[in-house]
This record gives structure tokens, C-alpha cells and sequence, in this order.
């Protein structure tokens, strides 16, 4: 753990107090508290939480955020935020701390590698072309598409069967239904819900049992995380811990998925030249086939417009951390045990890093704009040893998503003024997003 960095000269004042007061992440209209509180340009300052009694510190500044996540990293832990999430994902990666962490994370990270990801290739266009049907029968009939229900099933259903393959069919037989269906059925991510969810990891919990006993291989995340071996002991995952992996990867890549591909959709019917641009790139690709890792990055633009949502509306939309020990961010000295948090939406429409922050422009991912940018400005993954183990794979389906409809359709958006940003766990819509579908030719 670092001791208080000497290069930096700290200073004993303490950071601007917010004359607001509230639990940040607690109260349903926390953007908008965060983003009124941020507007005095302040590079740290503090809101006091009545909540937990004590102050919650916000960072606006890359340097401190490049400390937080990499630098020092190791003095701090998730802090706050964890605690409702916990009940709902238990001990797995994205909660847990430490040595459990570590361990869990360098078993885990390999599900992940590209080449892995790429073999889930087939799996990907097999769930995006299950959907094409439906948005053939209502472009046909000009009725508007639920975008956010669909970007939600799709999601839901890719990361279901990296999961389970194609024991995903042996839980609808047993239970005449997807168990599963309540994720993307449900919005509420209240206690109710984590209760409901929580009962699923029986079923899991009975899947492994029947995998352990049938022997053979299959490719899927289950038997990666089966199989998965400590390094240092040569130890398998204990049981609960295996279960609350597989709880924890259907969460976190189902929400985060959903929402950044409704919010592209969203801000593509309002941009007709970037919309263009994309159709232009996407008319290229090979109407059959799959498209491989290599050719989801070759399409530059469509990647582009979506590294754009993402800085403008990044699911993970605040990040909350935990000194261990004192440390100093933007030359004040941070006491131990201090809540610290930053906001991906904060820093990526800072208008002292971006231009016209409000604008959408893809361009912004494009050649010299991007090579120029400080890295610590864009964060919607995160950065670091913590940083989103699934990255890869979220950018690697939403590019293949976005480049086989949008080369069909173009979205027409069918309601009067802008959508409203519900920042809950994840940033999302509030209400779905209804679009008409407008054939390419
Ligand atoms: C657009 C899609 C996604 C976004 C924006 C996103 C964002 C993030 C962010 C910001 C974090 C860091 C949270 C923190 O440090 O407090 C994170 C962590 C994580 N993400 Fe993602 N994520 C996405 C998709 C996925 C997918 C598809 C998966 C899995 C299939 C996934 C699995 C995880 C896991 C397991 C962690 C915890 C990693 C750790 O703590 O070691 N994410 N994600």
C-alpha cells in the first residue's frame, strides 16, 4: 500500500463541499444531482452522503482517475456501491476483493481472450438473425419496433448461450420455459428482483452437477469456468463461487449490452450522417457468413459510433472506490476509509477534454483526434487491473449486431423531444424506445 505520495504537494484545506446533499447512486435522480454539482468545474470536490453520514468524494480529473484505477490502485477497494449489487451477484468477480479477486480473476480472464471470444462467432450471428424476422414483419407493416425489449432479448439470449450453449434448451424442457426470461422481462433491479434472481442459482447449481457427471466438452463459459484451475494450488473454483461467476456474466453482460445498443440506435435516427456513413461501411460485408474478430474491427466507423454512445451515455455511469489508506488526488489529502467515486458520464462530456461535448461525432474515434485524446477522458470500460473483463466481447456483438440490421434498416425515431436518462445500476432509457423501420432499398 502507498504511503501519501510526497511528489504530490497535498494540502491539508479539504475540497469544495456541494451545497447539495444526497447518497449518490441512492436516490433516483443522481445524475442530475451529480452533473449540477459538477457544473462549478471543480477538479474534486464533495457531496455529503446523509445516508452513510460521511462525505462521498467526486474526482472530475484523468490524473486522479489514472491514480485511482492504475497507479495506486491497490488502495482502494470497490467501496459503496458494492453492497446492493452484492446481494444480487454474490461473491463473484465484479464484487469481490482481494485474494479472492485476484485468483478468480486470472481463472476467469482467459473465457475472454479474442480467440475465445471469436469462437463464440456463429453463436452471435445465430441471435442476431433470429431476430431478423421480426423487424422484417414490422418494417413490412410499418408498426414501431420495441428497440430497447429487442436489444435486451438479443443480449440476453448471446450471453445465456456463451454461458450455457446449448443447455439453455435443457432448462426450457425441464421448466417448460426459460428460467431466465425474468432478466430481460423484469426492469426493476430492486430487492424483489435479486431475490428471484437468486433463486435461478438452484437451477445452475443442478446443470453443473449434470456436466461434472456427463464428462464431456463442450465450448461454452460454463465448462472454461469448470475447468479452470488456480495456478498457484491447482484448485478448482469452489462450488459457490463457480455459481456466483456464472450469476455475475449473466448480468453483467446482459444490462451493459442492452443499453449501449438502444442508446447507438437512439442517437443513429437523430444523426442522419453518421447513420449514412455507417450504411456506406456496412453495405461491404459479406451478406452470409460470420464475421470474424478481425473484420468486426475492420469496420471502423460502425466501431466508432459506438465507442461515441458509450461516451455519451456509458452504462457504468459511476465508478465507486474505498482508500485504504490516505492518499492525495488533485493535491488534497484524502483520508483513509473516504468513499471516492468518478463518473464515466462526468469526465466524458467534460467540456475542458471534449468539444462541443454534447455533440455526437464519431469522428472523435477516427485518426489523429484519437491518438491526441488523454486516455483517461474516455472510460466507459474502465481501465486497469479491474477494468471490464468483457470488453472484447460486448464490442466484438455490437459491432456485428449494428453492421447486419443497419445494413437493412434505418431507424426512424417516433416520439416528439428527447428520451429520459434513468441512471439506475446502468444508464438506461426510461421507457422503451419505439423506432419505425425503414428498408436501406
Ligand atoms: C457495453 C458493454 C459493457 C460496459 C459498458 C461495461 C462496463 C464495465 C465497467 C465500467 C466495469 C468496471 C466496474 C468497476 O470497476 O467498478 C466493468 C466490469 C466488469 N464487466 Fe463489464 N461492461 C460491458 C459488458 C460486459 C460483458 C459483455 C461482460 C461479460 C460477459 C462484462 C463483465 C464484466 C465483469 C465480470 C466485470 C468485473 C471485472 C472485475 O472486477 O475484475 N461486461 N464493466
Amino acid at each position: 500500500m502507498s504511503r501519501i505520495n510526497d511528489q504530490h504537494s497535498a494540502s491539508r484545506a479539504l475540497p469544495p463541499l456541494a451545497q447539495d446533499r444526497f447518497d449518490v447512486g441512492d436516490t433516483a435522480d443522481s445524475l442530475d444531482r451529480l452533473v449540477a454539482a459538477a457544473a462549478a468545474g471543480d477538479d474534486l470536490f464533495r457531496i455529503h452522503a446523509p445516508g452513510r453520514g460521511a462525505d462521498t468524494w467526486i474526482t472530475n480529473n484523468p490524473a486522479d482517475i489514472k491514480r485511482v484505477l492504475v497507479t495506486n490502485h491497490r488502495n482502494y477497494t470497490k467501496g459503496i456501491g458494492l453492497d446492493r449489487i452484492k446481494i444480487l451477484l454474490g461473491n463473484g468477480i465484479m464484487t469481490s476483493e482481494g485474494d479472492l479477486w485476484r485468483r478468480q480473476r486470472r481463472m476467469i480472464q482467459p473465457c475472454f481472450h479474442r480467440r475465445a471470444t471469436e469462437q463464440f462467432g456463429a453463436m452471435i450471428e445465430g441471435c442476431i438473425a433470429a431476430q431478423i424476422p421480426v423487424w422484417e414483419t414490422h418494417a413490412a407493416s410499418g408498426t414501431s419496433l420495441d428497440v430497447t425489449a429487442q436489444m435486451s432479448e438479443l443480449t440476453l439470449s448471446v450471453i445465456l448461450r456463451a454461458i450455457f450453449g446449448t443447455d439453455l434448451e435443457w432448462f426450457n424442457e425441464r421448466l417448460g420455459a426459460s428460467p431466465f426470461a425474468m432478466v430481460a422481462e423484469e426492469s426493476a433491479r430492486d430487492l424483489q428482483f435479486a431475490y428471484r434472481f437468486r433463486q435461478l442459482t438452484r437451477q445452475v447449481a443442478e446443470l453443473i452437477e449434470i456436466r461434472r457427471q456427463r464428462g464431456t466438452e463442450q465450448f461454452d463459459f460454463l465448462d472454461m469456468l469448470i475447468g479452470a484451475r488456480d495456478k498457484g494450488s491447482g484448485e478448482p473454483m469452489p462450488e459457490r463461487v463457480l455459481i456466483d461467476e456464472v450469476m455475475t456474466l449473466i448480468v453483467a453482460g446482459h444490462e451493459t449490452t442492452a443499453s449501449a445498443l438502444n442508446w447507438t440506435w437512439y442517437l443513429l435516427a437523430h444523426n442522419a450522417s453518421a447513420d449514412a456513413r455507417l450504411a456506406a461501411e456496412v453495405a461491404s460485408i459479406p451478406a452470409d457468413g460470420v464475421l470474424s474478430f478481425a473484420d468486426a474491427e475492420a469496420l471502423t466507423y460502425t466501431q466508432a459510433v459506438i465507442k461515441e454512445a458509450l461516451r455519451l451515455y456509458p452504462p457504468g455511469w459511476v465508478l465507486t472506490r474505498r482508500t485504504l489508506e490516505a492518499d492525495v488526488l488533485s493535491g488534497f489529502e484524502v483520508p483513509a476509509g473516504t468513499d471516492v467515486m468518478f463518473s464515466p458520464y462526468l469526465i466524458q462530456r467534460h467540456p475542458r477534454y471534449w468539444q462541443d461535448p454534447e455533440r455526437f461525432d464519431p469522428d472523435r474515434f477516427l485518426g489523429a483526434a484519437a491518438a491526441e485524446r488523454d486516455p483517461w477522458t474516455y472510460i466507459p470500460f474502465a481501465a486497469g487491473p479491474r477494468h471490464c473483463v468483457g470488453e472484447n466481447f460486448s464490442m466484438y456483438e455490437m459491432t456485428v449486431h449494428l453492421a447486419r440490421m443497419a445494413r437493412r434498416w434505418r431507424m426512424e425515431y417516433l416520439f416528439e423531444g428527447p428520451l429520459e436518462i434513468e441512471a439506475a445500476i446502468n444508464l438506461r432509457t426510461r421507457g422503451s424506445l419505439h423506432m419505425r423501420l425503414i428498408p436501406r432499398h
